[in-house]
């Protein structure tokens, strides 16, 4: 049994409340933080942990924290970024419904670091519910003392302020969040300049991951080096995992990360096995914008290791950048699932939620969509095949932000894996009319 370093506590009655959450050692990072360290031995700490941002693009925590700009005469923002948006992806929701202190408890620490005085959560417009328990554990903190003016004695102050989106993925993006932050479209901005110069308001702001955040407390509390023991390699602590899909027990899993692929379908503790004693067709490891990877790669590496739950060891799905850990949404398919009528869904949901941009994504994510549309429906053509990677070639690495490579990704990869099926689909549009009816390899 792996530790907890974020869920020890989320069963236990009463949680949400500040004095059941205080009895059970909340808060002692902001008392350690305030009381006993600066600012940037926090920030340190923090780097040395090794904790990478647990949001889907692994970035160091600690190094994004060391690159906030301070310029003279301007405030600087941290920003919370709940907008938890991405297919198979509910960790976040998870923590914030269970456990409202710990990210309160890692804002505080957090914006103590970066000398912030005013910070945000943007939470997702749909899940109004879990605004509505953040406000209620903010109003508690405030009124314990630990938010507002001159923090349990320290001189530090702090205003904390919940926001809905309106319920676009594309607001999950930081920029385009910044944007709707500030009251306007939520349209991504261009990269570089990045947030930590150029971000809410026009001030440097660093934007974090709800579980990243939320891993804080844990690390100040307890040091960066006992942190840094758990994991392998660049992959240290634990990671919160959305398992979903045709699985026996879907739900979010705290796994210390290195656990094998294999023991995390399988095992009992886990996701225990694909459902009704069917085998398994194929993963997404972290959330719809990663490649989808067929049961032999997702088990074994292309050098024929097992591959662990890791940034490292998910990270050779043939994609330009980033890690198949991704947000961790990790999505099983049985030999039941239909990948072209799998890989059109998600096509379908890029073309919706492209903000319209940039042309390669406005135009390209709708030909996917529609290509994959008259294939899954009995009426495409061999060409048609081709003609879907070449769209998602030309879209990939032409765009403002990563949505287009995300829409492109799923696509290219589907067919790198799976073209018999695709194949398959074309030579029978019969099947098309035939409810139920999947390819099956054997
Ligand atoms: P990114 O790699 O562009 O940036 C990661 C973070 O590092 C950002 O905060 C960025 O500002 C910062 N950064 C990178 N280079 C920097 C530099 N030189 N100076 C200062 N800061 C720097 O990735 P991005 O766009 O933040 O995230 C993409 C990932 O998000 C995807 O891989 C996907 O897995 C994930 N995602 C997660 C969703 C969710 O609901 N959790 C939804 C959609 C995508
Ligand atoms: Fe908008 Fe798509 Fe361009 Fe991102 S890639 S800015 S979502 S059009």
């Amino acid at each position: 049994m792996g530790r907890k370093l974020l869920t020890e506590h989320i069963n236990v009655e009463g949680i949400q409340t500040f004095d059941v959450y205080r009895k059970h050692g909340g808060y002692a990072s902001v008392e350690k933080a305030l009381k006993t360290m600066t600012p940037e031995e926090v920030v340190e700490e923090v780097k040395a942990s090794g904790l990478r941002g647990r949001g889907g693009a692994g970035f160091p925590t600690g190094m994004k924290w060391s690159f906030l700009a301070k310029p003279e005469g301007k405030p600087r923002y941290l920003v919370c970024n709940a907008d938890e948006s991405e297919p198979g992806t509910f960790k976040d929701r998870y923590l914030m419904e269970k456990l409202p202190h710990l990210l309160i408890e890692g804002m505080i620490t957090s914006s103590f670091a970066l000398g912030a005085r005013t910070s945000y959560i943007y939470i997702r417009g749909e899940l109004l519910y879990v605004l509505r328990i953040l406000e209620k554990a903010i109003a508690e903190a405030y009124a314990n003392g630990f938010l507002g003016e001159n923090i349990l004695g320290s001189g530090y102050s702090l205003d904390l302020h919940v926001h809905p989106g309106g319920g676009a993925y594309i607001c999950g993006e930081e920029t385009a969040l910044l944007e709707s932050l500030e009251g306007k479209r939520g349209n991504p901005r261009n990269k570089p300049p990045f947030p930590a110069v150029w971000g809410l308001y026009g001030c440097p702001t660093v934007v974090n991951n709800v579980e990243s955040i939320a891993t804080v407390p844990w690390i100040v509390t307890n040091g960066a080096a006992e942190y840094a023991k758990i994991g392998v390699g660049r992959s240290t602590g634990t990671k919160l995992i959305s398992a979903g899909g045709n699985i026996n027990k879907p739900g979010v899993y705290e796994i210390e990360l290195g656990v094998p692929v294999e023991e995390f379908i399988y095992s009992d503790e886990y996701c225990g096995g694909i459902w009704k004693g069917r085998d398994m067709k194929a993963v997404i490891a972290g959330g719809s914008s990663v490649p989808i990877l067929p049961k032999e790669l997702i088990l074994k590496t292309a050098a024929g290791e097992d591959r662990l739950m890791t940034y490292e060891s998910l990270s050779d799905g043939g994609f330009a950048t980033g890690t198949m850990l991704g947000s961790g949404g990790f999505f099983v398919m049985d030999d039941q699932t239909c990948i072209v009528r799998h890989t059109w869904t998600l096509a379908r949901f890029y073309h919706h939620e492209s903000c319209g941009q940039c042309s390669p994504c406005r135009e390209g994510t709708g030909w996917m969509e529609k290509v994959l549309h008259r294939i899954e429906y009995g009426h495409g053509q061999m060409h048609d095949i081709d003609l879907l990677v070449s769209v998602a070639k030309q879209i990939e690495g032409n765009t403002i932000c990563p949505l287009g490579d995300a829409a492109a990704w799923p696509v290219a990869a589907a067919i790198r894996h799976f073209r018999d099926e695709f194949e398959w689909h074309v030579k029978h549009p019969e099947r098309a009319t035939a409810p139920g009816a999947v390819y099956n390899k054997a």
